[in-house]
């Protein structure tokens, strides 16, 4: 590629979307809105920029480095949000008091962040969000889950192609307890612990040291992965732990939700952003090709910790991005269904008066209709109508203005039908 080709590039990690990208764009923004709203979630939206203060939250993740931020021109500390999660915390915060809760919520939005650039990472995706705020029982998490399922299953995905692993941060401290680990250092483990399979084993032995943890507590740490079932957590914590009975219920609620089969515990799964202290969960292709389809979990801190009353939340979010690609490899990718029903022409500029009445008549009716903003031959405007799959097309030439009728062909069966001018 030369220089100058080069230059019509968008910035690295930015998509262009054309109008024949947008067919299987429009098909996954519709699968989320249609499931979205058959779980009685509410559309909300917010400014793609804001307040730096507010997307970082805490310091010491990943994500917090991966922030695109400028000051503005009066000096204000902004940023492209990264993700919507700290945003609605503050727009929930903002009406505290007002809201009657539970809530439900969802919306789409663009995200940047400066990310190392993998298959199915870019530096902007668009993220469907989920999240239910001041629902303490884990039928939540339930919820949120079976709805991102469902959404799959509009895409044509189901329990052949996708599992959703969970882990419970609560249950995680558990254990961590049990090994004699303070709690106060518990936060500090479970993000490197995330990064395993991503960095060595050493580089996150040596995290762990420098968040306080001593040699037999890395040994105990890194032990703990090795925990296979949900039995085991539970034998080696006790029965009795409130985050033992919240994953119990967990799986009784999604099990009535008809998706048991497709929701199993996995240990590995902590997840890297620091607000999460409940359940938390990942979606993946069971060939294990791609990163995860969606993520979530269960926050209890961080209304509070942006000022708000302390209301625990749930969310999870639904990038475009990793979706797409399965779809792509499956053969499942939506065609284009926007491609209008008629497509008119016209012979000479004396018929675009009766050709701008069709079309008019034809909108009003419903029709989707592509009319030709000047006069073309009959060859030009068949070959363009067949080229672009439009069901059907008219050509308006003075013999058919004088007589009052045109002839409308159907482009795939060949077929003719008259309709009055
Ligand atoms: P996250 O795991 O960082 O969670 O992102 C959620 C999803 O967004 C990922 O599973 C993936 O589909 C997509 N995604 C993230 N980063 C990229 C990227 N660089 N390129 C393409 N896709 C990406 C969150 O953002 C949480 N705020 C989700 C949440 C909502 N938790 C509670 N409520």
């Amino acid at each position: 590629m030369t220089e100058g080709s080069a230059s019509f590039n968008p910035p690295r990690g930015m998509r262009d979307f054309y109008p024949e990208d947008m067919a299987s764009r429009n098909a996954i923004f519709g699968a989320w809105a249609e499931a979205s709203l058959a779980f009685g979630f509410s559309n909300y939206d917010s400014c793609v920029v804001e307040s730096l203060e507010v997307l970082k939250r805490k310091a010491g993740e990943e994500i917090v480095d991966q922030i695109y931020c400028f000051t503005d021109k009066s000096g204000r500390e902004l940023a492209l949000r990264a993700e919507m999660t700290p945003t609605l915390a503050r727009m929930i915060a903002a009406r505290q008091g007002s809201l009657s809760l539970p809530l439900k919520w969802f919306t789409v939005a663009q995200c940047f962040r400066y990310e190392r650039m993998t298959r199915g990472r870019k530096r902007e995706h668009y993220q469907w969000n989920l999240d239910i705020i001041g629902e303490p029982s884990p039928s939540a998490e339930a919820e949120v889950i079976s709805c991102a399922l469902n959404a799959m299953r509009l895409l044509g995905l189901g329990k052949e192609q996708v599992r959703v692993r969970f882990n419970s941060r609560a249950l995680l401290g558990d254990l961590l307890g049990a090994t004699g680990l303070r709690p106060d250092l518990h936060q500090a483990v479970f993000l490197p612990l995330d990064k395993r399979g991503k960095v060595s084993d050493e580089e996150i032995a040596s995290m762990l040291q420098k968040a306080g943890l001593d040699e037999k507590s890395i040994r105990c740490a890194f032990d703990l992965l090795a925990v296979t079932s949900l039995d085991e957590v539970v034998s080696r914590v006790g029965e009795d732990k409130p985050s033992v009975a919240h994953v119990r219920r967990f799986l009784h609620i999604i099990a009535a939700y008809g998706f048991a089969d497709m929701v199993e515990f996995n240990i590995s799964v902590i997840r890297g952003l620091s607000y999460y202290t409940g359940i938390v969960f990942e979606a993946f292709d069971l060939l294990g090709n791609f990163r995860a389809i969606f993520g979530g979990g269960r926050y209890d801190n961080l209304l509070g910790e942006i000022g708000g009353s302390s209301i625990t939340g749930v969310g999870l979010g639904f990038g475009d991005v990793v979706i797409a690609e399965i779809l792509a490899d499956l053969g499942k990718l939506p065609a284009n269904k926007t491609a209008p029903d008629i497509a008119i022409g016209f012979m000479q500029p004396e018929q675009q008066d009766v050709a701008i009445r069709m079309a008019c008549r034809l909108r009003v009716e419903g029709k989707r209709v592509d009319l030709a903003l000047r006069p073309e031959k009959a060859k030009h405007f068949f070959s363009r109508a067949g080229s672009q799959a439009f069901h059907e097309a008219a050509y308006i030439g003075p013999d058919d203005a004088a007589r009052g009728t045109v002839r409308v062909k159907d482009l795939a069966t060949r077929t003719e039908r008259e309709l009055p001018l």
